[in-house]
């Protein structure tokens, strides 16, 4: 297995992480909805990040066995709200999502909620893949692009999670 595809760990985000995060939220949002640019939007993000840590929000981030930062999560443990999960598109379909997502299990066990856009497809399959469940619909305030609203519960029955 590549080393620099495999994880080593998830650690708790850190000011130091701050650039490499960044630029792996420009990558793989360009990637995945190029109609906007996040070039232009770093400085929010980075505003968005830090607002996030001094809120209590939970943010850790994934490394590989060669010491890249190939993933992120943020979560609010308080209400179980998921910013977000962004991984590298060097690294979609190895894995590193779900290992985020485990992460976000364990901060948060009981229940996980979030806005995806509707556009996002890969998003969208990988949460339903891993037992999410549509609640509702709406617009990304920002965006103006339309969202789903979709939750995890630990106590959801089985039929509902395929
Ligand atoms: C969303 C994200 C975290 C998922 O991680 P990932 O490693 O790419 O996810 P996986 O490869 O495990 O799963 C993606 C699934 O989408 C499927 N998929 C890919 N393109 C698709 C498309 N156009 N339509 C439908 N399904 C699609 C894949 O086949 C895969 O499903 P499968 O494994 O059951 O076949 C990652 O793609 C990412 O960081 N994207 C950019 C940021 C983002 O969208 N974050 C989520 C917002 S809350």
């Amino acid at each position: 297995m590549d080393p620099s595809l495999t994880l080593r760990e998830i650690l708790p985000f850190g000011t130091g992480h701050m650039p490499e995060i960044v630029d792996l939220w420009v990558e793989t949002w360009s990637k995945t909805l190029p109609a906007i640019d996040f070039e232009a939007r770093r400085g929010w993000f980075v505003d968005h990040l830090v607002a996030a840590r001094d809120d209590g929000q939970a943010i850790r981030v994934a490394f590989t066995q060669t010491g890249d930062a190939a993933g992120f999560l943020m979560i609010d443990p308080a209400t179980g709200y998921l910013d977000q999960i962004a991984v590298g598109s060097r690294w979609w379909g190895k894995g590193i999502a779900e290992a985020l997502l485990e992460e976000a299990r364990r901060l948060c066990p009981d229940r996980i909620e979030l806005d995806v856009n509707q556009d996002n497809p890969r998003a969208v399959a990988f949460y339903r893949r891993n037992g999410f469940v549509e609640i509702g619909e709406g617009v990304n305030p920002r965006s103006g692009l339309a969202t789903l609203k979709l939750e995890w519960r630990a106590s959801m029955p089985a039929a509902l999670k395929a």
